[in-house]
């Protein structure tokens, strides 16, 4: 779930973000500045220092081409003379003249102090090969050396001694300077650092705040997408994620109204049968409120189906169970029959796995299951008895135990005798017919030829058949083949069959009965020429009391049953019962039955 953000959390969050990216991006610019500060002083160092030098070496050059003259005759108080000069020079220290052997001859004063000091051999040396210039620096002094010849011959020569005081002045100016372009940068840099951030971050807290809309469970603005780069990516994303979680709130709210309004009960446990969800119906079949069923073990809910010590124990191995019948406990003790369906949800990312338990009331359905055995024990007492003792009395008034009956009195007492025949073929098939919807019919399996009991049903029909002038005709093509079936009970299917086909039969008409093999079944197909069965009736055909248009049809009316008990026994039998049909040229039944080796 979403974590609720507080505003003075967002404000936070923003400065943070702001303030780093400000500091990061100051931070970079300054540094950049710095770097390049530093270089530009170094650079500019350099300059100063070799215009410096440049300017010692030319004036050491034109004091020393001075000196020639005076260094030659060894003319001390000129060579002090043009030495003093040089000293007058911006920058010059000090000025020495020495002789040949490196002997200070004069440093251009008077006083003459210096007079005693000698240029180093090693000096000498290097200078006395050539014209060159010895350049050496040391502190805030730079001293340059300039032999003076004549000819190849090297008369001796001057040093002068520079202050690179200016150079450390003109060098603190400069770095003033740059630290002042450096300051001006770095402002500069913040001011656009912060612009940039407000850039980046103003999109951004659309996003903050278009989010905390959403986890406030307010809608969602849509964002817009103003350019094609991440921040315009970052909207668009948010606008489709918005989309596709409208998408399943709106899906999730359809289902739980879907579920809430459904009438069978519908229970959702954990792993150990602790309930976790449950709907509206089980809180008004239970009489228990949705709070004090959350929590509860679905063990106390339902009665564990017989055999089993819980529901969720009486799942198969694919972890589910269709039509468990058991009870589901309400308030107050009182125990509901229900029928249920368990699932089981496996687990998924963060979810243990759950059962969903779907329970239907059956109590109605048992109400009336109920009913129908009171109405069938009535009639079994009630209409059944009487009416066999009805029968056998018109049948001895047929057979003339009373006395001779006059031509009307006999043809009322067959009147008579037909219609409590066709009662107790009713009665019969309606005790049938409840004996297997509800499982109660007793099958006694044999193993037995098939031919025999298609011949046997066959004969069974011959009188009716006699009576409607209709033939029979059979062709066998699995002679010998057996089935595994209670005999009588396939007769019936026959039979039922056969007196339909020959119901809707001409006079003069042939029923075809044939026997073969059908996709591993043994299958009758008994055929008739008769009306066939129009397309609006064929779904009910074997519908109990369902009788098509053709029932008067010469009058010969059946109850409308005997293809939905035939239906049930021979699935009772694992076979198969089904028909194909041509209005006006006849109909054709199939019953199919598994082969027995
Ligand atoms: N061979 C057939 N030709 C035309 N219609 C048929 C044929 N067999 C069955 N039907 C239709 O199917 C209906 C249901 O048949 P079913 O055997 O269940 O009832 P019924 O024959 O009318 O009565 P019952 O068999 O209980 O005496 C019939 O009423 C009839 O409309
Ligand atoms: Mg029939």
């Amino acid at each position: 779930m979403f974590k609720r953000i507080s505003d003075s959390e967002v404000a936070t969050m923003r400065l943070g973000l702001k303030g780093r990216f400000v500091v990061f991006v100051s931070a970079i610019i300054v540094a950049f500045g710095l770097v390049l500060t530093a270089l530009s002083v170094r650079a500019q160092n350099e300059r100063l220092r070799h215009e410096l030098e440049d300017r010692g070496k030319l004036l050491t050059t034109v004091i020393a081409a001075n000196t020639t003259d005076a260094l030659a005759m060894l003319d001390v108080r000129d060579l002090r003379k043009t030495l003093s000069e040089a000293r007058d020079q911006e920058n010059v220290l000090d000025a020495v003249g020495f002789d040949e052997d490196g002997r200070v001859l004069t440093d251009g004063t008077l006083v003459n102090s210096r007079r005693h000091e000698q240029i180093s051999e090693a000096e000498l040396r290097h200078i006395s090969g050539s014209s060159a210039l010895l350049v050496e620096f040391e502190g805030d002094a730079m001293t340059v050396t300039k032999p003076v010849h004549l000819g190849s011959r090297m008369l001796g020569g001057v040093r002068l001694r520079y202050s690179l005081a200016s150079l450390a002045e003109e060098q603190a100016s400069l770095a003033r300077r740059t630290a002042t372009v450096g300051a001006v940068f770095a402002l500069l840099g913040m001011i656009a650092a912060i612009l940039l951030t407000e850039a980046v971050t103003r999109p951004l807290n659309e996003v903050i705040r278009a989010t905390r809309a959403l986890s406030q469970g307010e809608p969602a603005p849509r964002l817009p997408v103003r350019t094609t780069d991440e921040v315009g990516e970052l909207a668009e994303a948010f606008n489709e994620m918005t989309r596709k979680l409208r998408d399943t709130t709106v899906s999730r709210d359809y289902l739980d109204r879907v579920l809430e309004t459904m009438g069978e009960c519908l229970v959702v446990t954990g792993p150990d049968g602790t309930i976790t969800r449950v709907n509206r119906a089980v809180c008004s079949l239970s009489g228990v409120g949705e709070d004090e069923l959350l929590g509860q073990n679905c063990r106390d809910l339902f009665r564990a189906p017989q055999g089993h010590v819980s529901l969720l124990d009486a799942l198969g191995p694919d972890g589910s169970a269709r039509g468990l019948e058991t009870e589901l406990l309400a308030r107050g003790g009182e125990a509901v029959p229900v029928i249920v369906s368990v699932g089981t949800m496996e687990e998924s990312a963060g979810r243990a796995r759950s059962y969903v338990v779907v329970a239907a009331d059956i109590g109605e359905r048992l109400r009336h299951e109920q009913q129908k055995d009171e109405f069938v024990t009535m009639v079994h007492h009630e209409v059944r008895a009487p009416l066999t003792a009805v029968r056998g009395a018109i049948g001895l008034l047929d057979g003339g135990v009373v006395g001779e009956l006059g031509k009307r009195g006999q043809e009322l007492v067959e009147i008579a005798l037909r219609n409590s025949e066709r009662m107790e073929r009713l009665v019969n098939d309606i005790l049938v017919s409840r004996k297997l919807d509800s499982g109660r019919m007793e099958f006694h399996y044999e193993k037995v030829e098939l031919m025999p009991l298609v011949e046997q049903a066959i004969s069974a029909t011959s009188a009716y058949a006699a009576n409607y002038e209709v033939r029979f005709e059979l062709s066998n093509g699995v002679a010998g083949a057996t089935v595994r079936v209670d005999p009588d009970r396939m007769i019936q299917v026959l039979t039922n069959v056969l007196t339909n086909a020959v119901r809707f039969s001409a006079a003069d008409d042939v029923v075809t009965v044939k026997a073969s093999r059908h996709n591993d079944m043994l299958r009758v197909a008994i055929s008739d020429k008769g009306p066939g069965i129009s397309e609006d009736f064929r779904d009910h055909v074997f519908e109990a009391f369902a009788r098509g248009e053709h029932d008067d049809w010469r009058h010969r009316s059946g109850t409308g049953l005997g293809m939905s008990i035939s239906k049930g026994i021979i699935e009772e039998l694992s076979g198969t019962i089904s028909f194909e049909t041509k209005l006006g040229e006849g109909t054709t039944f199939f019953v199919d039955i598994p082969e027995y080796a």
